[in-house]
């Protein structure tokens, strides 16, 4: 899916697919070089994170197991309460694994800063975050990123993985959304 195939439906190109793979690069790098020797778990956040999962697993040399949790927030709309809601949980046992939770998007870091705390308290030996995009603008809580992506601006972004009602999730950039598709 590209730009030509969604009208226009999309405002601006924030981050290109050139830009999110340079990233990428950079972040499986360190990834690699942080965890030489160690055993690896990569937690994937259903349903943003398949492509940061994907493309940053696909681009690491060193072995990996992948477990996958889907969380719900409880709250009105679009915005996160903190309150979560495991939807699916992990199949992996957590003792003395080191844990890398894989995140699309940190808006308000409340998702985060729950799940951080739920799965540190299943005995890992550590807990760390990568993240492709952060909204510093929208931080509510601070979250301990290890491996960051980029800091956007705070505007409703869609692509790579995020999506509005559901949809534009695999268009392989990051736009901001034409005001005239959530304003009816
Ligand atoms: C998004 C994103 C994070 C969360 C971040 O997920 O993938 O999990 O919101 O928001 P926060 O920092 O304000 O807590 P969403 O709930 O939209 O579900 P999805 O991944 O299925 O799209």
């Amino acid at each position: 899916m590209d730009q030509s195939d969604v009208g226009t439906d999309l405002e601006k190109i924030l981050l290109s697919e050139e830009d999110l793979g340079k990233k990428l690069d950079e972040m499986a790098a360190k990834i690699d070089e942080d965890y030489a020797g160690r055993d690896l778990l990569l937690v994937g956040v259903l349903k943003g994170a398949v492509m940061v999962m994907a493309d940053l697993s696909r681009r690491l040399h060193h072995p990996i197991t992948m477990d996958w949790m889907a969380v719900s927030s409880y709250g009105s709309g679009t915005k996160s309460s903190g309150v979560v809601r495991i939807l699916k949980d992990l199949d992996s046992d957590l003792s003395g694994r080191n844990v890398l939770i894989v995140e699309d998007i940190i808006d308000s870091g409340l998702t985060l800063s729950w799940l951080v705390s739920n799965l540190r308290s299943r005995g890992p030996a550590s807990v760390e975050i990568a993240a492709m995009l952060r909204k510093p603008d929208a931080a509510q809580t601070d979250v301990d990123v290890k491996y960051l992506g980029y800091d956007i601006p705070n505007e409703f972004v869609v692509g790579y993985g995020l999506d509005y009602a559901e949809n534009y999730r695999n268009l392989p950039f990051v736009a901001t959304l034409a005001p005239h598709v959530y304003s009816g």
